[in-house]
């Protein structure tokens, strides 16, 4: 049984309840598909947790803005990026800096594991985006009715099944193309010898589908389960808030997960 998260975007607060809810499922192994870090106020502090509890984590184009340069960012993410990057560099503790920089430089872009759900060996593969272009590509549920297309070229790069994060909407991509909202699935995909599928686990700390509890998924045996877990939106508002440079927007969204 192995927890995956996605897309904290500095948000302790959703993180902290994530973690809080895996443990107590006992869940002992936690994967990261990447945006630690970004528009929230507390980088530092997320990616400590992250460093700690999870077993690998993969990049993400927020960890890439931070550690290399923003590409195609709006302006406040552009900002976030760089107020985030100021405060990693105000640390004073030479070895807990080191240590944090060091991360963000070694993540690499894919994971993949073969993993026994019961009776038969599954390839799962992890990035943060899509299968072809892991750091920046955007899988959008429309896209299944607005460009087909795409979506069969996307499952061409996709063994079995592959997690993604990177939009903030979770749900099941299959090859037909189709689209299935985890609550058309009762919260539960299983996993069929003979099905690919891409699997959005949405976004811990800035979820974007119309429900602001954070979002996370975990596989026991050959299901993937999508859990939502409500969180002190209050406080995380409140501190991006008191940070200047940090774009209101970024919080304000959080009521509405939007
Ligand atoms: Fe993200």
């Amino acid at each position: 049984m192995f927890a995956i998260l996605s897309d904290i975007h500095s948000n302790l607060e959703a993180l902290t309840a994530v973690l809080e809810d895996i443990e107590k499922r006992g869940i002992k192994t936690i994967y990261c598909l990447g945006d630690v870090i970004g528009y929230g106020a507390n980088p530092k502090e997320c990616l400590d947790l992250i460093i700690e509890k999870v077993s690998w984590c993969v990049l993400g184009n927020h960890d890439y803005a931070v550690f290399y340069e923003p590409t195609n960012f709006n302006y406040g993410a552009e900002q976030a990026s760089f107020w985030t990057r100021e405060v990693l560099e105000a640390e004073r503790q030479r070895d807990v800096s080191d240590r944090r920089w060091r991360f963000l430089g070694e993540l690499p872009m894919r994971q993949s594991l073969d993993v026994d759900v019961g009776n038969s060996k599954v390839i799962m593969e992890f990035v943060h985006a899509s299968p072809r272009r892991p750091i920046n590509e955007y899988i959008f549920p429309d896209d299944v009715y607005t460009n087909p297309a795409k979506v069969r070229l996307l499952f061409e790069r996709v063994k079995h099944i592959c997690f993604v994060g990177h939009t903030h909407m979770p749900g099941v991509f299959l090859d037909e193309p189709d689209f299935y909202l985890p609550s058309e699935l009762d919260g539960v995909y299983p996993i069929l010898d003979d099905e690919k599928a891409i699997i959005n686990i949405g976004s811990v700390g800035q979820p974007r589908d119309k429900d602001n509890r954070a979002s996370y998924a975990y596989v026991n045996k050959n299901k993937v389960h999508f859990v939502r877990v409500k969180y002190d939106l209050d406080t995380t508002i409140k501190k991006i808030h008191a940070v200047d440079r940090l774009d209101n927007f970024h919080a304000e969204r959080l009521r509405d997960g939007r």
